[in-house]
């Protein structure tokens, strides 16, 4: 593997005193990874160096087509030092993105011995407090410099890091969601299932529209009978009906969740029947109502294991069981989490020790 060259920065920033007012993504960290891609050189020039602005031409691709893909895992201050949760999956994901942007394969070894150097030197801004971590943001983007509509020859792929505390406000209390029946967020065929910036760009519109509204999350669904359930703006969404644990299965549409399928291995092991299956609106909205639907919850990396409280529906909310945290979110939240921090014996092999 080629040499990852370090480049020490000149001073360091203050780490953030008071971990509750974390937050999500606002605090960025004195070190970055860097490597870049043409089709001559392949990947190169891998490093870790000082976090700092990118210097990019106006007519670089990326900025004006979309050819960019991100990717979201944490470091964990664990009981035994610091770990990683399933990094090769998220590293995995990448690799899928590129391809259907046209985008190069991710070198994942290099980017992950590049990860594992950054931390290395970062170790010490991975928050100590319960519930926080070290938010990790892979990102490749397209930078050649050319109005052409067509795939880039040059790339850069970077990863930045930012202490965190949980994603939504209401922390593990239940969030209220807005089912959105007007605009879609992917179809079959598109780039649903890729962590595709353009993903994000298209949930914005609908996202600010659900704020105004006093919901924290749009609840997408299909963009062909717009009847189905696809997933929240930033987690794949889960239901608890007739006791069993349902979520919608990947047709393309969706992002392949490393939480959601992280939760669908472990509800046996807790005991739980899993079922991926379509789930239709009228279900969804009908289940809440006649208390077959004992809870609902959105599951991702930023979320973790989110509850949900409440659907709003064309101006109709309904509440989700009692409206608080159900016993199944408690559960997978209190395994998932065990396992991430080092709390909990993982049988699965999924949390990464890091020798740092
Ligand atoms: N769906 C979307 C659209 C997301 O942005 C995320 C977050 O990464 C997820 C689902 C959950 O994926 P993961 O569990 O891999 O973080
Ligand atoms: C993550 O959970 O890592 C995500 O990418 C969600 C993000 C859009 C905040």
């Amino acid at each position: 593997m080629q040499e990852i060259k370090f480049v020490k920065a000149a001073s360091l920033k203050e780490k953030p005193k008071d971990q509750s007012k974390l937050g999500f993504g606002k605090i960025f960290t004195d070190y970055m990874f860097t490597m870049e891609y043409s089709s001559k050189e392949g990947w190169h020039n891998a490093q870790v160096k000082p976090y700092q602005n990118l210097s990019l031409d106006p007519a670089t691709t990326f900025i004006h087509y979309g050819q960019a893909f991100f990717e979201g895992m944490k470091a964990y201050n664990a009981v035994d030092g610091v770990r990683l949760f399933r990094p090769k999956d998220n590293f995995a994901r990448a690799t899928r993105s590129a391809e259907r942007l046209c985008m190069p394969a991710l070198d994942e070894e290099l980017a992950l011995e590049g990860l594992k150097k950054l931390l290395a030197v970062e170790k010490d801004w991975i928050p100590t407090a319960p519930g926080t971590s070290l938010y990790i943001r892979p990102c490749m983007i397209a930078t050649d410099v050319f109005l052409g509509v067509h795939a880039s020859d040059t790339y850069l792929f970077f990863i930045i890091l930012s202490p965190v505390g949980a994603y939504y406000a209401e922390g593990l209390k239940p969030i209220k969601i807005y089912v959105e029946d007007e605009c879609v967020r992917a179809v079959r065929g598109g780039i649903g299932f890729t962590k595709a910036a353009a993903n994000y760009a298209a949930s914005i519109f609908a996202g600010e529209h659900a704020a105004q509204k006093g919901y924290s999350q749009v609840l997408w669904l299909d963009g062909v009978e717009r009847k189905y359930i696809e997933e929240v703006g930033a987690m794949n969404m889960v239901f608890v009906i007739d006791g069993k644990i349902v979520t919608p299965p990947l047709r393309g549409s969706i992002l392949p969740g490393v939480t959601r399928d992280s939760v669908l291995k472990l509800g046996p092991k807790l005991g739980y029947e899993v079922e991926e299956r379509p789930i239709t609106i009228d279900e969804v909205m009908e289940t809440a109502k006649n208390g077959r639907m004992s809870e609902a919850f959105g599951c991702g990396t930023a979320a973790v294991i989110s509850p949900v409280g409440a659907f709003c529906l064309e101006g109709e909310e309904v509440t989700v069981g009692d409206g608080g945290i159900g016993s199944v979110s408690m559960k997978l939240y209190e395994t998932l989490t065990g396992i991430q921090y080092g709390r909990v014996p993982d049988d699965m092999g999924w949390s990464m020790k890091l020798d740092i």
